[in-house]
């Protein structure tokens, strides 16, 4: 996959992707990242890339120009295999749709992303109606900038290409691919400063470590992010389960 950034701020992509996974990653050219710096893009004296809003109002505006330049430039280096397939040109914006592992999974399948980074108090708004094909906000709360959210697009995306990760089913058991949340992980000592691992742990009994940790997950899913629950697919042993635990809980509240 190659992967094009577009930035005000190049510099902030260095060290992140200059560790861990994303190096091997990159030194296998299994991806590529390629910076581009917005300002290379303009044409004035002073290299212009932001000026004041129309009607008034504190912020500067990011304005169009560079960035269409910036992206038709990339776009015409590219090659394009099958002449149909589509190249998403993303801009990184609190007004995005909300990222999510869904998301990575789709932006997983294609050959080319571009990736624009908002900055200041806003884009031209004809790049978001006429240039870009989709928008991403990785949250709700505010960043200074697109970088950050670009970077963790391209973490949960660059993991899922084939030969990334060291072993293929790490990605599966992962938290959010199953829809639930990570069940409790313990390696040694056995005990540490009194604290035991679970029995069932220890026991070698490989069908009923899976269940427990089924409903480890489950149990950890309900009590910290409830509404997961809806989306994740649970068979129908497991719905029993999360009826059971509901019930459990109540009654503990009740209590209490
Ligand atoms: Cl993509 N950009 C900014 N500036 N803030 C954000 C964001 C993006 N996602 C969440 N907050």
């Amino acid at each position: 996959m190659h992967i094009y950034i577009l930035t005000l701020f190049p510099q902030m992509f260095q060290s992140p992707l200059s560790a861990g996974i994303f190096k091997r990653a990159i030194d296998q050219k299994l991806v590529s990242v390629n910076i581009h710096n917005i300002r290379d893009y303009t044409h004035d004296k002073h290299h212009t890339v932001d000026d004041y809003a129309y009607g008034g109002g504190a912020g500067m505006i990011l304005k169009p120009e560079p960035i269409f330049e910036a992206v038709e430039s990339i776009k015409s280096s590219i090659s394009l295999n099958q002449g149909g397939s589509m190249l998403p040109i993303i801009l990184l914006t609190p007004q995005g749709r909300l990222f999510s592992q869904q998301i990575a999974y789709e932006l997983s399948k294609y050959s080319h992303l571009i990736l624009i980074c908002g900055r200041y108090e806003g884009v031209d708004e004809r790049v978001h109606r006429h240039l870009v094909t989709d928008e991403i906000s990785i949250g709700d709360y505010v960043l200074s900038g697109g970088e950050l959210a670009a970077m963790v697009v391209v973490d949960a995306v660059a993991r899922l290409l084939p030969g990334v990760l060291g072993s293929e089913a790490s990605l599966l058991d992962n938290s959010h691919v199953s829809g639930l949340l990570e069940y409790p992980q313990y390696t040694r000592p056995a005990v540490y400063r009194g604290w035991s691992v679970p029995e069932v742990l220890l026991s070698g009994n490989h069908a009923q470590i899976a269940n427990w940790r089924r409903e480890q997950a489950i149990q950890r899913t309900l009590e910290r992010r409830p509404e997961l629950l809806d989306k994740a697919n649970l068979g129908l042993e497991e719905k029993r389960l999360v009826g059971r635990l509901k019930k459990s809980n109540l009654s503990r509240e009740f209590v209490e």
